[in-house]
């Protein structure tokens, strides 16, 4: 049932912040100052000695694995390996029963991620599933787990699964980081308040989701767009393109920004829109100086700012502001423009929202 909206993605990009409540639910607890996750409790001490997490997935549940590896290196300072499954499932990775493999998927049962689990299992890796849909085949194989509770999701480009799974991530990298006293008291009680501040920034960014509108219809007629973003936001970046590509049929790159040189600053001149990530944070600096060079070769810059921001605001085309959150909780908030950018755009070329030409919800075959 779609409700009050046209369609399925619109309802479901606008339930993220209740889906995301629903992923806390039951474990923030202590008034969300402690972070409980049962489905792990047995699997925590192997977590703990991990010499490696690898994190496995395919599309947009890749994209979620990305933002994990910046997480869990920062807080639980763990190294970390982000896979394709499609192609982990045919290399010959060196795994041994010292390494913990997270698997994520919505479906629980997109064929490459469900062969990788295979692989790992063989080599003694402990497998952990990260997915949606009980009673999945994901859910079922792996040794432990955690829901992300995000509720069905039909629209076939995700969104309200993907900050699911970035939330679960979340609280698995500060509860690990935490048991294994990597981050401080302060900063963890911190970190989970911002957290569970999410929803309602999300509120705030939706409330204004109108604007966006007049922003698609400037460039619904893009044959090309580029996307920046660094640090937590360079997934992003990716995950923007990604939904842009996938629903509107416009060809979308995503980029770490400072790899933007390397190549994509070629593409640059003026009709291409550059969609650059870009809130008050470390980064901030940097990412200025890549808008300038965009804007210096006459690229039309679209960009996601802090809210009151007034530096990049004046340099760029457009911009759309978030509420200022921590740089670690920043991608649960910078995705929903991109997603709305995404939707208004398709909408405007006619596009079937709901279900893009030549995708499946679920990949079950290689
Ligand atoms: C993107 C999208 C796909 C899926 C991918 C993995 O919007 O929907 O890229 O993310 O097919 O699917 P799951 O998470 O079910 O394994």
């Amino acid at each position: 049932d779609k409700g009050d909206y046209d369609y399925f993605m619109l309802k479901e990009i606008h339930e993220q912040p209740k889906t995301i409540e629903e992923t806390f639910r039951g474990r923030l607890q202590n008034n969300y100052s402690e972070i409980v996750l049962g489905g792990l409790l047995n699997v925590f001490p192997k977590l703990e000695a991990a010499r490696r997490i690898v994190i496995i997935g395919c599309g947009t549940s890749w994209h979620a694995g990305l933002i994990a590896e910046y997480l869990f290196e920062e807080y639980a300072q763990v190294s970390v390996e982000v896979e394709y499954a499609s192609e982990f499932r045919y290399r010959k990775p060196v795994l041994s029963s010292q390494d913990v493999v997270i698997l994520i998927s919505q479906s629980g049962e997109t064929a490459d991620t469900l062969a990788a689990l295979e692989l790992a299992k063989s080599k003694g890796a402990t497998a952990i599933g990260i997915c949606n849909v009980v009673g999945s085949s994901l859910a079922r194989e792996t040794e432990a787990g955690v829901y992300t509770h995000a509720g069905v999701e039909i629209g076939v480009a995700s969104t309200k699964a993907f900050t699911a799974q970035v939330t679960v991530l979340t609280m698995i990298a500060l509860k690990l980081a935490k048991r294994k006293g990597t981050i401080s008291g302060e900063d963890y009680k911190m970190l989970v308040k911002e957290l569970a501040e999410v929803p309602e920034k999300g509120r705030a960014i939706l409330a204004d989701g109108e604007k966006i509108k007049n922003i698609a219809e400037k460039y619904q007629k893009a044959v090309n767009a580029l996307y920046l973003g660094r640090g937590y936001l360079f997934p992003v970046a990716l995950e923007g393109a990604l939904k842009l590509k996938e629903i509107s049929y416009i060809h979308a790159e995503g980029y770490a920004a400072g790899e933007m040189k390397h190549g994509p600053i070629a593409l640059v001149d003026n009709n291409l829109p550059v969609v650059v990530v870009a809130p008050q944070d470390d980064y901030y600096e940097k990412v200025v100086s890549n808008i300038q060079e965009v804007k210096a070769r006459k690229g039309n810059v679209i960009a996601i700012v802090t809210e009151g921001d007034k530096g990049v605001k004046e340099l760029v085309n457009d911009s759309i502001e978030i509420p200022k959150s921590h740089p670690a909780v920043a991608p649960l908030l910078a995705v929903i423009p991109l997603q709305l950018m995404a939707y208004h755009i398709a909408l405007l070329k006619g596009c079937n929202v709901d279900q893009p030409r030549n995708l499946a919800k679920s990949v079950t075959v290689e």
